[in-house]
């Protein structure tokens, strides 16, 4: 898949706040950091956590399951940046989040 899906409007996802969404069947976690959105692969890579239902500090999320934080931005791990979450590519078009898939989230049938 190389193109964007829309996800959510921007007024759904407002300043300082995150959620999950469905990309044709990926779960993805987007976050509104003063207005500029980020998303990254919603399961974290501790245990699954949905890391869009995580708080939101700063640049960091907080998975709601043990804590572990990542930076939205680079989807790296705090702390330990051996872990990390895969990054989507997002864009705002006339109000709406659109998001791309990397190819390693795609499922194989995906095209
Ligand atoms: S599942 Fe995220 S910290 Fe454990």
């Amino acid at each position: 898949m190389d193109h964007y899906i829309t996800v959510a409007s921007v007024s759904e996802i407002p300043p300082g706040t995150g959620r999950t969404v469905d990309v044709e069947g990926v779960w993805i976690a987007v976050f509104n950091l003063d207005g500029t959105f980020y998303a990254i692969d919603n399961a974290c890579p501790h245990a699954g956590g949905p890391l869009g239902e995580g708080k939101l500090c700063g640049t960091d999320v907080e998975c709601p399951w043990h804590g572990w934080k990542f930076n939205v931005m680079s989807g790296e791990r705090v702390g330990n940046p051996n872990f990390q979450v895969t990054r989507c590519d997002v864009r705002v078009m006339d109000g709406r989040i659109e998001i791309r898939l990397p190819v390693e989230l795609q499922f194989p049938s995906s095209s």
